[in-house]
C-alpha cells in the first residue's frame, strides 16, 4: 500500500493532537488545565444561536451558492466598509469553511508548483503546511534580532523570482505581537511594486489591547481592491466565540473570487446554509460581545503577564493582541516539545511547543480560558520546573511531591 509522498509529508496539527491528549487525560479523571486551548470560552452570539435554529426550522437546508449566502456577503461588506474602509462588491468576497479553508483556497489559486511564500516566524502551525498541500515552498523568514516583531530587510532578503506571496498576521498567533504600522506601510509598498500578494490574515484583528486599534493593511495602498495586491482573510470563529460554525472568508478581486469558487465547488461545494445564516447573525447583531470579549481576554493577558514575572528564568514579550503569548523557557529547556510533553505528565498542564510555530526554547500559552485556569496552570508549571517552588501542590485532590529537581 502506497501513499502520496506529498500527503505524508504534511504534520499532524499539533494543537489538536494536543487537545486529544487532553481530552484522554481528562477522561483518565486527570484535573488537566489547558493553557493550549485556541478559543475563547465565551458562548456563541445568542443573535447567532436563533439565526441557526430559525433556518433550521425552515427544514430547508438545501445546497447553496458555493461563494456564500447573499445576506452574509452583504453582512460581510458592510463589516469590511466599517473596519477596513473599503467598499467591495459581493464578487470580491467568498464564504469558506472557517479562515483555514479561505486561506487553503487562496494559496490554492494563487500557486504554481515550487512558488514560494514568506512566512514571518512565529508562524501560526498551518502556514507551512498548507503551503506545501498547495505544492508551493514555505519560506521561514525569522527576526534576527530575537524579537518577535518583522522586519523589512529581512523579509526582502528572503524574496527571489519565485516568490508568490507573503503571509502577514497581526495580532499574531503566537506571540500575540501587533506589527507596527512603518512596517506594514513599508511591506504593502514593497510587495505591491515587486507584483507580491500580500495575505492579511486578521481573524484576531479586534482583539487588541491597552487602546491600540488595529490597523488594516488596507490602509497603506491607494489602489482599489481589483487592483491591489492585498488579499484580506476574516471569520468569526475568534471574535464571536464561534469556532466551531466554521465561517471564514476571503475578501479578494473579482477574478480571483471566481477562480476560489470553482475551486471549493469541486470540493466542498458550498457551506452549511444554517451556520453561514448564524454567522450574518453576529455581524449584523450586537458587537457588545467582542468588546466583552478583548476586555475579558485583556484582563486574562495582565494576569498571566503578572504570574509569568514571578518566574525565574522566563522572559515574555507583552502581547498587544490575542489570546496567546510565547515565553522563552530556554532556561529551563532548550527543548520546547519535551517541555511540553512533560508539563502535560507531570503537572497536567496543556502548552504548545514552540517548535510548532518556528520558536524552538518557547511555549505557546493561551489566555483564553479562566483567571482560574490562567494563575493555577502557571502555578503549576512553576512547580514543576522552579526548585525555589514549594515542592508540594495539590492537583484536583491530589497532593503531588515533586521529586525531580
Ligand atoms: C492565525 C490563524 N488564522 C486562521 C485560523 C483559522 O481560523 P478558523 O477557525 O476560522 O478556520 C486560526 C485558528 O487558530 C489562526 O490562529
Amino acid at each position: 500500500m502506497t501513499y502520496s509522498t506529498l500527503a505524508l509529508s504534511i504534520a499532524e496539527s499539533a494543537t489538536l493532537r494536543l487537545n486529544e491528549q487532553a481530552r484522554l487525560l481528562r477522561e483518565r479523571g486527570e484535573a488537566v488545565i489547558h493553557l493550549g486551548i485556541g478559543e475563547p470560552k465565551n458562548r456563541a452570539p445568542m443573535t447567532a444561536l436563533l439565526g441557526a435554529a430559525s433556518k433550521l426550522n425552515t427544514g430547508d437546508i438545501k445546497y447553496v451558492p458555493t461563494d456564500g449566502l447573499p445576506g452574509l456577503k452583504k453582512a460581510i461588506i458592510r463589516y469590511t466598509e466599517e473596519n477596513y474602509d473599503r467598499l467591495v462588491a459581493p464578487e470580491n468576497v467568498i464564504v469558506s469553511a472557517g479562515a483555514k479553508q479561505s486561506i487553503f483556497n487562496i494559496l490554492y489559486t494563487l500557486l504554481n508548483p515550487q512558488d514560494e511564500v514568506i512566512i514571518l516566524a512565529p508562524y501560526w502551525v498551518s502556514y507551512p503546511e498548507i503551503v506545501k498541500m498547495c505544492y508551493g515552498i514555505p519560506v521561514i523568514v525569522r527576526p534576527e534580532d530575537g524579537t518577535f516583531h518583522p522586519r523589512v530587510e529581512e523579509i526582502e532578503r528572503a524574496v527571489t523570482s519565485s516568490t508568490k506571496a507573503i503571509i502577514l498576521n497581526s495580532p499574531n498567533n503566537p506571540s500575540g505581537i501587533v506589527f507596527s504600522d512603518e512596517f506594514l506601510a513599508q511591506i504593502v509598498d514593497f510587495c505591491e511594486r515587486r507584483g507580491i500578494y500580500v495575505l492579511a490574515d486578521d481573524i484576531y484583528h479586534k482583539l487588541v489591547f491597552d487602546g491600540k486599534q488595529p490597523t488594516p493593511a488596507y490602509r497603506f495602498t491607494t489602489k482599489d481592491v481589483e487592483n491591489s495586491k492585498i488579499i484580506v482573510i476574516n471569520g468569526v470563529a475568534k471574535l464571536y466565540g464561534m469556532t466551531g460554525f466554521r465561517i471564514g472568508w476571503t475578501i479578494a478581486p473579482r477574478k480571483m473570487v471566481e477562480v476560489m469558487t470553482n475551486v471549493q465547488s469541486q470540493v466542498t461545494t458550498c457551506v452549511s446554509p444554517f451556520l453561514q445564516t448564524a454567522a450574518e447573525a453576529a455581524l449584523i447583531g450586537m458587537q457588545s460581545i467582542v468588546e466583552q470579549l478583548r476586555l475579558t481576554i485583556q484582563n486574562n493577558r495582565d494576569v498571566i503577564m503578572n504570574e509569568l514575572h514571578g518566574f525565574t528564568g522566563v522572559k515574555c514579550v507583552k502581547p498587544q493582541g490575542t489570546f496567546y503569548c510565547l515565553p522563552d523557557f530556554r532556561a529551563y529547556k532548550q527543548d520546547s516539545v519535551e517541555l511540553s510533553n512533560f508539563l502535560l505528565q507531570r503537572a497536567y498542564v496543556v502548552t504548545v511547543p514552540g517548535k510548532e510555530f518556528g520558536m524552538e526554547g518557547h511555549l505557546r500559552l493561551s489566555y483564553a480560558g479562566s483567571v482560574k485556569d490562567v494563575t493555577e496552570g502557571i502555578a503549576r508549571i512553576k512547580w514543576a520546573l522552579d526548585p525555589n517552588s514549594p515542592n508540594e501542590i495539590y492537583i484536583g485532590d491530589k497532593k503531588m511531591v515533586r521529586d525531580w529537581l
